[in-house]
């Protein structure tokens, strides 16, 4: 199994390109289901959960190419795909893939909306709580969908003429609910609204792609969503957003470090909260011509509070990278985490390093300390790990992560990205 060796105290300096944004990817890539034209994406990023996606669709008879060459050895390379689903062949999303990566659960709305039945398994449970699909089940059953779970399995069949558009009214916001209900939708007879849906911007990059694709949606960035659904839909040709948390993490990473550092293709908008919550620690953070450069020179970090929140607030998916940070701040903060329960296993491992973090049910207290020291720890989930990477290249010393490949399921070319601003990394595999 791969690991990760950082000899930490080296500031980064230079340019980081940020990828497109996973969150986008994966769902833009379920769309494809949806039409039996050509669905282009382009800035696709290369990471482990991508390819497994396209596995699981190839086995639902999505045809799939790509341009371009993956050895390209260039740190960002951007891909464009091209999906058609002219024929599904096989309605059935196995236990086996979908246990794999929980996104894929959302293959279960398009599926339906175009062949009136689709038999999904359950996503199972997950190391950062148990994330249950009640939501996802009330969406699709609002647009007639009528649903059993056996075995393990979604077993979903549409009425007579298909999905019928409905009125969703969520009790909470759901990133994964909103793009199944979306997607679903965009297939479905008449209007569906959706109440409290997620504003996260990989939520009005599907419905910017779905419009399009030729189905009409209102209120695309707020809360309510209003889509009149097609018949059929057409192929298209998209751009994968940038990735706001690979942004954030690089963002935190430089604050960490010390130094200066431009991160291209990407923008302010995705991610205000927390580039505000960078900004009172005492980092600089200018907007660039096509990006945004991070400064810290000289100087502590100041210690923050926030919370975690759905968009706009500050996300659950950087508070193990502002963790990190923290552990070294001039003072004590305060981070609680509200949408996730069990998310914050980094804590054991941060304090391997020497961080002093105290923890009460969803809050954690953090106590800056001199230095970190480097050890070797364990990697337990997508942005625990990168938070590990960024806690490495504070310390003093050699820190080995073990289980990288939670990393590769989501930072495309981490190693390379940062070893051109200078830091000590490196994979030791096997
Ligand atoms: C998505 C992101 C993930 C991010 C999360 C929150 C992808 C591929 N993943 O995950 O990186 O951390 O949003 O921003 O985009 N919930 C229910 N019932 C449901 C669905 C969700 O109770 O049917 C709860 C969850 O347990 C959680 C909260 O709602 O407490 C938010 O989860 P959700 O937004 O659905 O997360 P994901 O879509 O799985």
């Amino acid at each position: 199994m791969d690991r990760i060796k950082i000899t930490g105290g080296q500031k980064l300096n230079g340019e980081i390109p940020i990828s497109g944004a996973k969150n986008a990817a994966l769902p833009l890539l379920i769309a494809s289901l949806l039409t039996p034209d050509r669905l282009t994406l382009k800035n696709v990023p290369n990471l482990a959960d991508v390819n497994l996606l396209v596995r699981i669709l190839r086995n639902h008879g999505v045809d799939f190419a790509i341009d371009g060459k993956r050895t390209d050895p260039n740190p960002h390379i951007g891909e464009t795909f091209h999906l058609t689903a002219r024929d599904i062949v096989d309605t059935t999303a196995p236990y086996e893939m979908v246990s794999r990566m929980r996104a894929s659960f959302w293959v279960l709305g398009p599926l339906l909306a175009r062949m009136g039945e689709a038999k999904v398994s359950l996503p199972g449970g997950c190391a950062i709580g148990t994330r249950p699909v009640d939501m996802h089940l009330q969406g699709l059953k609002a647009l007639g969908a009528d649903l059993q779970i056996d075995a393990g399995y979604v077993l979903a069949k549409a009425p007579k003429g298909g999905l019928r558009g409905g009125r969703i009214q969520f009790n909470k916001v759901s990133v994964g609910a909103t793009h199944q209900v979306l997607l679903a939708a965009a297939l479905a007879r008449g209007e569906t609204v959706i109440e409290n849906a997620a504003r996260e911007p990989e939520v009005g990059d599907v419905a910017d792609c779905l419009v399009k694709m030729g189905a009409k949606i209102e209120g695309i960035g707020t809360s309510t969503l209003r889509i009149e659904g097609r018949d059929r839909l057409e192929g298209a040709v998209h751009t994968v957003l940038p990735d706001r948390i690979e942004t954030g993490t690089f963002a935190f990473a430089v604050a960490a470090t010390g130094g200066d550092v431009t991160l291209s293709g990407t923008r302010r908008d995705l991610l205000s909260n927390a580039l505000e919550a960078l900004a009172e620690t005492g980092t600089q953070v200018h907007d660039v011509d096509g990006g945004i450069r991070i400064v810290r020179n000289g100087g502590g970090v100041a210690p923050v509070t926030i919370e975690t929140q759905p968009f706009p607030g500050f996300p659950t998916d950087l508070q193990a990278q502002l963790m990190a940070l923290m552990t070294r701040a001039s003072g004590t903060s305060v981070i609680r985490e509200t949408i996730f329960e069990n998310r914050f296993m980094h804590v054991q491992e941060l304090a391997r390093l020497g961080a002093d973090i105290q923890l009460h049910g969803d809050t954690a207290t953090i106590k800056g300390v001199k230095a970190l020291r480097g050890a070797p720890v364990m990697a337990t989930d997508l942005r625990a790990s990168v938070s590990l990477v960024i806690a490495g290249l504070m310390a003093e010393g050699d820190t080995t992560i073990n289980r990288v490949y939670h990393l590769d399921r989501g930072f495309e070319q981490l190693e390379a990205k940062l070893t051109r601003c200078g830091a000590v990394i490196e994979r030791i595999s096997g």
